[in-house]
């Protein structure tokens, strides 16, 4: 079925780096942390885990699998699956999450450009307190110059690496960007942990707190999962159209989660000893990487290369990411319009720099609720993670599960991983688990939007329920897998 003349990654590393890089963003390294910090520990690592196995990989499987049984992008591989009929749809709403993600992420990776250059110019050193830090983080994000600046030059460095194509422009970068970011985050965790007083920091990020824990925490780690391993908007169909009949999906799936696992655990090592040392508070969002580490750089010993060298981990994780972003745009043009893929690139690439720029000043100007009762930025942020992942991502379990249908999909998978005796638990979760869990996700981010004490306590009630529904619906997964296995008496295996 595959198109002749379509591109294919050169090797399994380079594929994997590849799409771990799309995985690992700014959500590994600011939100993830942030998160485990205020949400009870190592309580929440353990629910996040439990999400990453029971829907990350369920829906990353079976994107990798449905791009490469089709060879084609987010659209092309419903319509190929199922030719005339609305599923193509479904890919659509990847395509659109494409160009809206990227359009506010690209906003935040500029400021990362800009915190990278001004940290090595010693912007960091010349500050006295904190206050002047934080009004530093609110004059630069204000300064529509440097806003939209910033993040123009984000785009262009995303356009120059995938306007080369998959192998040499995709591929070749992420080889090299991703063990730098590896390397650079081993460094970061040394010096943070070599800092004296730093122990608190890693209590304060492992050791399981269970009065923070509480039923929203469930909530929010299902949705932190999936944005963070690029699920439910086609980036892994797209990634996956480009890999070999020979390929293992299964296995590539789960060294994908778990590099991407990895990186976000690594990287409350990097940031909450040396948060901590300095008897600092660990703060949510924007706030913790760009006021908060820059006062410690200031007077940390070895700073002045560990400032640059953070911004420039993060400006890599970005990178990885946002390339994937536009790769999926790019792929529906190339594929389904027939553009060259260098006019699709140059087009697209300067349509979401536009579209972009609304939220560029949404930290200065345009810090209005104008709308939706939101800042730009905030609305595309919410509309994408709340409403369009975890849309996508039902329909793509419906899709592969459904109407692609048990047979197929599980001859899929198995191609190229003929040990893989999971295939009927993965379809089990696909079917029946994902939808039903994934469509709790998309109802409590709609009642999230009414700040109503009515609403808020009808939600709690609702969480409860949904909660023991899925601890049944769990239930009868082990009950279903135990039964699996000790019928036929199989053993575990990739
Ligand atoms: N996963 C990235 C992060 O953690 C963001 C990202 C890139 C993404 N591509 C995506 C999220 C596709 C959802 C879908 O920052």
């Amino acid at each position: 079925m595959a198109r002749g003349g379509r591109e294919h990654w050169g090797s399994r590393v380079g594929f994997i780096l590849a799409a771990a890089g799309s995985a690992v963003g700014l959500g590994n390294i600011w939100r993830f942390p942030y998160y485990t910090g205020v949400n009870g520990g190592a309580v929440f690592v353990m629910v996040y885990i439990l999400c990453v196995i029971l829907l990350g990989f369920p829906l990353m499987f079976a994107e990798l699998s449905l791009g490469r049984r089709t060879q084609k992008n987010a659209v092309g591989a419903f319509l190929s699956v199922k030719p005339h009929s609305p599923w193509f749809l479904a890919g659509s709403l990847g395509v659109l999450a494409g160009f809206l993600i990227l359009s506010y992420y690209s906003v935040v990776a500029g400021w990362t450009i800009g915190y990278f250059i001004e940290s090595l110019l010693g912007v960091f050193r010349s500050f006295h307190n904190a206050t002047e830090v934080a009004n530093y983080f609110k004059a630069f994000s204000a300064n529509p110059v440097k806003a939209v600046g910033y993040h123009a030059l984000f785009m262009v460095l995303c356009m120059l690496i995938v306007i080369r194509g998959v192998k040499a422009g995709i591929e070749r970068w992420s080889k090299i960007l991703m063990p730098t970011l590896f390397g650079i985050l081993v460094l970061s965790i040394i010096r943070a942990l070599t800092l004296p007083g730093s122990f608190s920091g890693v209590k304060f990020f492992i050791f399981p707190d269970f009065s923070h824990f509480s039923l929203d925490t469930v909530f929010l780690a299902m949705g932190q999962a999936f944005y963070s391993l690029s699920l439910g908007m086609g980036c892994m169909i797209t990634y996956g159209s480009y890999l070999s009949r020979k390929s293992n999906i299964p296995s590539n799936g789960i060294w994908i989660a778990g590099l991407d696992t990895m990186v976000a655990f690594l990287a409350g090592f990097a940031i909450f000893p040396a948060v901590f040392a300095f008897g600092l508070k660990p703060e949510g969002g924007p706030g913790l990487v760009f006021q908060t580490l820059p006062n410690i750089f200031r007077v940390m010993p070895g700073g002045v290369v560990f400032a640059p060298l953070f911004f420039l981990l993060l400006l890599i994780a970005a990178l990885t990411s946002g390339i994937s972003l536009l790769e999926v745009v790019t792929a529906y043009f190339v594929d389904e319009k027939g553009w060259s893929r260098k006019k699709t690139v140059l087009i697209t690439g300067t349509i979401i720099f536009f579209m972009g720029i609304p939220s560029a000043l949404s930290y200065g100007k345009l810090a209005k609720p104008i709308v939706f009762g939101k800042t730009p930025f905030d609305f595309v942020d919410k509309l994408t993670a709340n409403y369009l992942l975890p849309l996508g991502s039902i329909l793509i379990a419906v899709f592969v599960g459904y109407i692609w249908g048990r047979d197929k999909a599980s001859r899929e998978i198995m191609d190229g991983a003929p040990g893989f005796k999971l295939a009927p638990l993965w379809l089990f979760l696909l079917r029946y688990f994902c939808p039903v869990v994934v469509a709790q996700i998309l109802i409590f981010g709609f009642l999230s939007e009414f700040t109503s004490p009515a609403v808020q306590a009808f939600t709690k009630i609702l969480q409860r329920y949904f909660i023991i529904a899925d601890i049944a619906l769990l239930g009868v997964v082990a009950v279903w897998t135990a039964h699996f296995f000790l019928r036929k008496g199989r053993k575990f295996s990739l």
